[in-house]
């Protein structure tokens, strides 16, 4: 939540931040600001998107060799121009950005306004700038050690970034809890929330730790933690390229992620399965796979997209492993004090790696003795450096808000942990092992099939698109993929939709089945579909719309349906991979249609880094 891009070098400062800030937009989009030193301290600062700022700043001298930006999801005060980041001390000589919400502010606040300071905005960020000030007057230290004293007092989660017009020639940042890359150059450095406005540039980052100070000139980074020790930066390659960041002529992030799936299970499979050989290596869970075939039970911590993909490992574990798994929200499971320790495995899954409910679940979690088990999207994140042992899902940058093919890669790890758990616990037999790694190795066609379905499905959402709710169902497997439709579609398309387990129906929702509402029926051929047929004759009976995802061949459910999908045949453990890629396409193009920003749905932003 909320991005952070800042500049120090030879180069012009504005425009590596600008163009960074639009990387970095979907994480945030209510506001965006910069912060430069061209004779003395300059900040400029709009409501609305990056382009409102890049727009406003054309006016202005924007010459600097040093800079900090910042694109706002906003959560104390509105969105607006004076709650836009950067904010700037009483002396004006100051200028901060921040991702994550320092929660005693209004204790600190109350004491600083007893002290003669005045606000010019709600949030957060300007009490903690502010609170630095009142230290760096106070003890008439340089503002590297009042950083450091005003951290030791300040309950939450940061990144912060800070420029002095007294010291045009260095940056000082700090992390707890939030992200921050530093990019390594030839007398350059760049800093940014994640590595996406920095691959073009260098590809030497250094991730910062929890409780670290950097103090970043053109030629010298410098990191301490929070002791003022010195600690040696690690320097690492990102591996990601810049046209993994870039649209590549779709006209969508999503779209082009929706189509990019065939390629990113392939790159989650790859050099782990080999179907030919009958072998399945998880390096990353090699030397806790014995523990973990002995848990006494998983228990899957996610939100959103990745909670729904944690259900179906529900399913896919329980039934391959036979131990007992529990799905919860990280957010309940953090704070409704569970039952956890020893012998317990946790995994978390997580595309950013960063949700902050997911990622303080875990805390708490391991120091309660269980084992953590990280699925995460991005490398390096904190979810994955918190985690005992784990899996990448290897989708790549996903920069669409919306989740989609993380979601399908993260069913493809989850199923290959499932199988590894299994076969070292021997719960699966050779046969239904061996099957189930051929039906892995195939998915990735079958979804480049499904894709296939891209003009159909337009169709159907051109003709679904002013409906005022929809409803999903399905059952086993299906059902968590009837909740990942409905919530890709409220997204982007602002449609109110719900998912249900489709035997649920009759207990409540289905007084809503009239002639005018939609009821998409996930109902490919497995172990349920006889009971998923007598659910849409009942939807019929009352007049509801059917839009029915079948298993190719299927010859039941079209005559029963108003509109029919097609997907390609699968064993009903894989099924959902392919399922879920129609609905996917009907979520974009609905929104499309009603003319939204599907890349940027109002009030969402990618990262979820505030509890
Ligand atoms: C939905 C979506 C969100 C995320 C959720 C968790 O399309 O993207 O629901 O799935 O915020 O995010 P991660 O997976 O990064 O922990």
């Amino acid at each position: 939540m909320c991005g952070i891009v800042a500049y120090i070098g030879q180069r012009e400062a504005y425009p590596v931040v600008l163009k960074g800030l639009k990387r970095l937009e979907y994480r945030g989009y209510d506001s965006a600001g910069v912060a430069i030193i061209n004779n003395g301290l300059q900040v400029y600062k709009k409501k609305d998107k990056v382009a409102a700022l890049e727009e406003y700043a054309t006016s202005f001298d924007m010459r600097s060799p040093i800079a900090i930006g910042h694109t706002r999801w906003a959560t104390h005060g509105e969105p607006c121009d004076r709650n836009a980041h950067p904010h700037v001390s009483g002396d004006g000589k100051l200028a901060m950005v921040h991702n994550g919400i320092i929660e005693n502010y209004v204790q600190l606040k109350q004491e600083l306004i007893n002290q003669g300071h005045v606000f010019q905005s709600d949030t957060d960020t300007e009490v903690l700038l502010h609170f630095i000030e009142e230290i760096k007057k106070q003890n008439q230290c340089p503002l590297e050690e009042a950083l450091r004293i005003a951290l030791k007092r300040v309950v939450g989660a940061y990144v912060i970034v800070l420029i002095d017009a007294d010291n045009p020639d260095t940056l000082i940042a700090a992390r707890k809890g939030s992200p921050l890359v530093i990019g390594v150059g030839k007398g350059e450095h760049f800093l940014a929330s994640d590595a996406s406005p920095i691959v073009e540039y260098t590809k030497e980052v250094v991730y910062v730790n929890d409780y670290e100070i950097a103090i970043i000139k053109a030629d010298e980074l410098i990191l301490k933690n929070i002791s003022n020790e010195r600690q040696t930066p690690y320097i690492q390659k990102l591996d990601i390229e810049l046209a993994a960041i870039e649209k590549g002529g779709y006209d969508h992030f999503m779209l082009k992620e929706i189509f990019e799936q065939p390629q990113t299970i392939f790159d989650s499979l790859r050099g782990r399965l080999d179907a030919k050989k009958g072998t399945l290596t998880m390096g990353g869970i090699r030397e806790y796979a014995e523990m973990l075939s002995k848990a006494n039970r998983i228990i899957i911590v996610a939100c959103g997209t990745s909670w729904h993909a944690g259900l179906i490992a529900e399913y896919v574990i329980e039934e391959l492993c036979r131990i007992p798994v529990e799905v919860e929200y990280a957010s309940e499971f953090r704070y409704r004090n569970p039952v956890v320790g020893p012998g317990d495995v946790i995994i978390a899954v997580s595309q950013s790696g960063e949700t902050a409910d997911t990622l303080v679940a875990i805390e708490s979690a391991k120091e309660k003795g269980a084992i953590i088990l990280g699925i995460c999207n991005v490398v390096g994140s904190s979810i994955a450096r918190l985690s005992h042992a784990g899996a990448y899902t290897h989708a790549g940058p996903e920069i669409g808000v919306a989740s989609t093919k993380a979601f399908t890669a993260q069913l493809a790890v989850l199923c290959l942990v499932a199988l590894k758990i299994a076969s070292e616990k021997g719960s699966v037999s050779a046969q239904r092992f061996q099957h189930l790694l051929d039906e892995l190795e195939q998915t990735s066609d079958k979804v480049a099939t499904a894709l296939k379905l891209d003009d159909q499905v337009k169709a159907i959402a051109d003709k679904y698109k002013d409906a005022r709710d929809f409803l999903y169902l399905g059952r086993g497997y299906n059902f968590p993929v009837a909740l990942e439709g409905a919530l890709k579609l409220k997204e982007i398309s602002y449609i109110h939709a719900e998912g249900y387990p489709a035997a649920e129906m009759k207990h409540g929702p289905i007084a809503l089945v009239d002639e005018n509402l939609p009821v998409v029926i996930v109902a490919t051929k497995d172990s349920y579909y006889e009971k998923v047929v007598s659910n849409i004759q009942e939807i019929k009976a009352r007049k509801g719309k059917v839009i029915a995802i079948v298993t190719e061949g299927d010859q039941t459910i079209p005559p029963m349906a108003d509109d029919v999908i097609f997907v390609p045949s699968a064993d009903e453990i894989v099924a959902p991979i392919i399922s879920v890629i129609p609905l996917q396409l009907l979520a974009y193009h609905i929104g499309v249609l009603k003319g939204f920003d599907v890349d940027k749905p109002r009030n969402l932003a990618k990262s979820v880094t505030v509890e």
